[in-house]
């Protein structure tokens, strides 16, 4: 964050999306409707599962990605990062496994570790999550007589990963989870932002056995700055998550889900979602781009239908050491390593696309790959 507060820095680095595009007059006119006819409502403490209204508009958004919810099983958030919280605080003791795709959003490791957690991480591919590697992982703590707590997966657009998880494989997910009554957390804020192809079906869709928690956010397809996310919970598990909440926050901001609700009850939030995938895509494909001219050809990288990510990895590089390289040429990107527990993924970079215009992006990638040019030749006169 402090890395691009500073003007001449081209940050690659954070996931922020493009809040410059909201448009003013929708802003101010639900503020206004809020001033005029719900001041106090949005001033007062609000019920801790959130507001009815409020479930009722999260069940339109994910019908719009062809999941069918009862309005009454969801809760709203302050944000998804209070969700992985919240779950994780109802089913961690420290010490408990939790399995994460590897690499995993860093801000689920950061709640991982910060209950204790022993965390394991299941391999990626082009596919998302390799089911096979789960099953086996599964087997082997079987053998030593533990169970995992939750398995943590982002099977749209990961991040950071790019990738997403193939239909066979959710189908092949979910019954895994029902034979082994492993708890599944699908964590989904990027779902919406698909840029091609058709979507597929959440695994909460796909789920027939009561063993997969939703998470979702607003964050990415409306704003991260009103904090808002929300759960998708059988009821036994509810009614614990809500206890937490209690204690963690009373209740979301009744402020920000008024403001969330007039977005949705006008049906602009749609517009908006479009307008942002036209953003998106065309720095999604800068990005692409600009990657097969600058970067040497040992590197790879995945190639995202959606959200916000590309990961690319360069062989026999320790991302690490080009770090503060890069930030001294002005570009800045986050290291493999911040997204595995284990010390995984050093040879290996995120970078954003969401935030940085089309020129910038393109200079950035260029910056990139002649320090990493240097950084190889480097390696090559010591014989490394
Ligand atoms: C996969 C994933 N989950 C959750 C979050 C948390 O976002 P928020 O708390 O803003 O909803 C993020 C943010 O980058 C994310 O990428």
């Amino acid at each position: 964050m402090s890395l691009t507060a500073r003007p001449e820095v081209i940050s690659l680095a954070g996931g922020l999306p493009a809040t410059d595009s909201f448009p003013q007059d929708v802003f101010e006119r639900i503020n206004q409707e809020i001033s005029d006819t719900q001041r106090a409502l949005a001033l007062q403490y609000g019920p801790t599962e959130g507001f009815d209204f409020l479930k009722e508009d999260i069940a339109l958004v994910m019908a719009a990605e062809g999941t069918s919810v009862d309005p009454a099983h969801v809760m709203i958030t302050t944000g998804g990062q209070q969700a992985i919280d919240l779950v994780t605080k109802t089913f961690i003791d420290a010490g408990d496994i939790v399995l994460a795709e590897g690499p995993a959003y860093a801000g689920a490791l950061t709640t991982f570790s910060t209950y204790e957690a022993d965390v394991r991480h299941i391999a990626m591919d082009a596919n998302g999550l390799v089911v096979e590697e789960l099953e086996a992982v599964l087997d082997r703590l079987e053998a030593e007589g533990r169970r995992p707590k939750f398995l943590y997966t982002v099977p749209n657009f990961s991040n950071p990963g790019g990738t997403t998880l193939s239909l066979e494989r959710r189908r092949r997910l979910v019954r895994i989870a029902a034979e082994r009554d492993l708890l599944v957390l699908e964590d989904n804020p990027y779902g919406l932002l698909r840029y091609e192809g058709e979507p597929l079906p959440t695994l909460l869709s796909l789920d027939t056995s009561g063993n997969v928690v939703y998470l979702g956010s607003f964050s990415k397809i409306i704003s991260p700055g009103i904090r808002s996310g929300w759960i998708v919970a059988p009821q036994a598990i509810y009614q614990k998550i809500v206890f937490g909440k209690q204690a963690t926050d009373l209740c979301s901001s009744p402020l920000n889900q008024l403001f969330v609700h007039g977005l949705i009850a006008s049906g602009v939030w749609l517009e908006y979602i479009e307008r942002l995938r036209g953003i998106y895509t065309s720095r999604r494909d800068t990005m692409l781009e600009a990657l097969s001219e600058e970067f040497p050809s040992e590197a790879t990288w995945t190639r995202p239908a959606g959200g916000f990510f590309v990961w690319a990895t360069i062989p026999g590089i320790h991302t690490g050491d080009l770090l503060a390289k890069a930030i001294d040429e002005n570009v800045a990107f986050v290291r493999g390593d911040a997204f595995y527990q284990d010390g995984g993924g050093t040879d290996s970079m995120r970078l954003s696309f969401s935030f940085v215009n089309e020129e910038r992006i393109k200079e950035g990638v260029r910056r990139l790959g002649a320090v990493i040019s240097d950084q190889m030749e480097l390696y090559r006169a010591l014989g490394l």
